[in-house]
């Protein structure tokens, strides 16, 4: 049953000097004795509320015990719940306004437009318009509580000669609770009530106020901190791919990658799925979280991507809520699933997946502010994952363009070569000879890899200059005459000239033009020796009078291996380094498996309109 305040015959049990213990008594319990506050007693109340938020937590809220509301801003629309909680905001809410006026207050919901509920009461309280006719009261009471819920502001109004109700709206931590609650007080009462009811009211807003700016700065922190994560992230990614390192291929950097991304992406697994020669989509690298989750086969990552990523042409693709449709794909346990492309504006390399996302896959266990959860693949992890992929895509891109730039100088040297070759038909395969010894003995001479391939390079274009030397010279059967020797001896210089212009081939210049230099200083065209003589020059020297001596000449027919190494071994120290050709002695057995294996450069050419290689 329904009962109002003024209906209620309970016995005022409040004190005024015991403010925080309240009352014991029947439910309602209008004070009715005479309530006065002196004013050093209110300025103390008002700074205990302020610094100090006081709540009688030993049990004998027995106004709140029984009273409760459920307000949350996700349900606004969708009528309270009414459970027996304390830590309910509208108790709480509650208990801080009779703290605060130091009177009984009683709880009221709104669950509807204009229709309220006590909610101490049963479902039978309800009240309506059809009880407004015996309770002629009420009405008044409720007008009371929809200005004071609309206005957001303390209302009273004159009940009989002696009482007033008076009515404040209950805020909790998301705003207005929905709740209002009312008192009955006597006229000397009512003034000093609702000044209190509306300091406690505008203490609640700079409560909440000062919530929401502590949980806004909360969230701007994580905010921040996780993009600083994800600059991070990226910034470490783009320092691993420097454009100028061209031995890492994509699948090298894709690796580095995933490693830094498994723990901000929250994936358990990560593919990179590579389009293989059938243009078919086939995951190339699969890398998983080294914990005990990772639980999703190689296999039922290929069907994954088999069965998806064709259909990932532009923007990401996310499935959170994945039905298997073989057995072959749900090996594992793969439940959400991310794929986006990796390409440029111009070529696709494939696409990177990522599987199944937990809390157990992050590195803090807890997910970005603008996750979708820790359970799913958001809007956050396809931004990551695309930016991931768009730069590596970049750098694939630009890796092929160096690595098509090397081969357009390696193409632009053959060329030269060819030239050569063209010029004196006996001395083909000799530049490619000398290059292949050359580039032995600089592995044998420990030459890093980029050393090695760059003396590789200047054997092949050792010979270059005899582009300039005229065919009668080049290709005399017999003895030169000592002004033909001149001109034959001008070939280092001519090379030199040839090739000085190309700025990227500057490192072959001194094996060029010193490759005929003599330890002893007999040599040409500048006559240095000894350790004067660049170490490329001195290494060819020695690589180019083997393959001379062993090579058929116009004028002769090449000489037997042992011979030419007895010559080598003879004119160590006067003609050639010592040390080159002791090196050289070491690995002369690799010499002559280089001389047994050599194949000569197909010369292509043009029959008509096609291109056919020539024996
Ligand atoms: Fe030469």
């Amino acid at each position: 049953m329904l009962l109002l305040p003024n209906q209620i015959e309970g016995v005022a049990h409040h004190k005024t000097k015991d403010r925080y213990n309240l009352h014991k008594g029947p439910l309602w319990l209008p004070p009715r004795r005479k309530f006065r506050l002196p004013l050093h007693e209110f300025l103390t109340l008002f700074f205990e509320l302020t610094f100090n938020w006081v709540i009688n937590s030993t049990g004998e809220l027995t106004l709140a015990h029984r009273l409760l509301n459920r307000d949350f801003p996700m349900n606004l629309s969708s009528p309270p719940e009414t459970t027996n909680s304390k830590d309910s905001p509208a108790i709480v809410a509650l208990h801080e306004l009779q703290s605060a006026t130091g009177v009984a207050w009683n709880l009221w919901t709104r669950i509807a437009a204009s229709k309220w509920v006590e909610s101490n009461s049963s479902d039978d309280c309800e009240l309506d318009e059809a009880h407004s006719a015996r309770m002629a009261f009420h009405p008044t009471c409720f007008d009371l509580f929809e200005k004071a819920f609309g206005e957001q502001s303390i209302q009273s109004e004159q009940s009989d000669p002696n009482q007033w109700w008076v009515v404040s709206p209950l805020l909790g931590p998301y705003g207005n609770l929905h709740s209002v609650a009312i008192t009955t007080v006597s006229g000397d009462q009512r003034e000093s009530i609702t000044k209190l009811a509306s300091l406690s009211l505008n203490y609640q807003r700079e409560k909440l106020r000062a919530e929401q700016l502590e949980s806004e700065n909360a969230q701007f922190a994580q905010q921040v901190g996780d993009d600083f994560e994800e600059m991070t992230f990226l910034r470490t990614m783009a320092d691993s791919l420097a454009v100028g390192d061209t031995s890492l291929g994509i699948k090298e950097v894709v690796t580095r990658s995933f490693e830094m991304l498994h723990g901000i992406l929250g994936a358990e697994i990560l593919c990179f799925v590579e389009l293989d020669e059938a243009g078919q989509p086939k995951s190339s690298i699969r890398q998983t979280d080294d914990t005990e989750h990772a639980q999703v086969s190689q296999d039922a990552c290929d069907v994954l991507a088999q069965r998806f990523c064709s259909q990932v042409t532009s923007g990401p693709l996310v499935r959170n809520d994945l039905i298997h449709q073989t057995e072959e794909e749900a090996q594992g346990t793969s439940q959400q699933l991310l794929i986006v492309p990796v390409q440029t504006s111009v070529r696709q390399f494939g696409w990177f997946m990522a599987i199944n996302r937990g809390p157990g896959f992050t590195q803090h266990g807890k997910a970005p502010l603008l996750c979708a959860s820790l359970h799913e693949f958001g809007t956050w992890e396809a931004s990551l994952l695309s930016t991931a992929a768009s730069v590596i895509a970049s750098h694939a891109s630009n890796l092929e363009h160096l690595r098509e730039k090397g081969q357009l100088l390696v193409s632009v040297v053959r060329s030269l070569v060819s030239a050569v070759e063209a010029k004196d038909a006996y001395t083909c395969g000799h530049s490619e000879r000398v290059a292949l010894y050359t580039k032995r003995l600089a592995q044998h001479l420990s030459y890093d890899e980029e050393s090695t391939e760059r003396i590789y390079l200047t054997g092949l274009l050792h010979d270059v200059g005899k582009i300039g030397v005229s065919d009668a010279t080049l290709n005399k059967a017999g003895s030169l005459t000592r002004e033909e020797f001149g001109e034959i001896q001008e070939h280092p210089d001519y090379g030199w000239s040839i090739l000085c212009e190309l700025r990227q081939l500057a490192y072959v210049l001194p094996g060029v033009l010193h490759h005929h230099e003599r330890f002893d200083g007999a040599g040409y065209p500048d006559g240095l020796s000894g350790h004067d003589i660049p170490l490329d020059a001195r290494i060819m020297a020695v690589a180019d009078a083997y393959d001379a001596m062993t090579s058929d000449r116009a004028y002769r027919a090449g000489m037997p291996h042992e011979k030419a190494v007895g010559i080598l071994t003879d004119g160590a120290g006067t003609q050639w380094d010592p040390e080159i050709v002791s090196s050289f002695l070491e690995i002369v057995n690799d010499f002559v498996k280089i001389r047994q294996q050599y194949q000569p450069h197909q010369r292509r050419v043009r029959t008509g309109s096609a291109i056919v290689y020539q024996d």
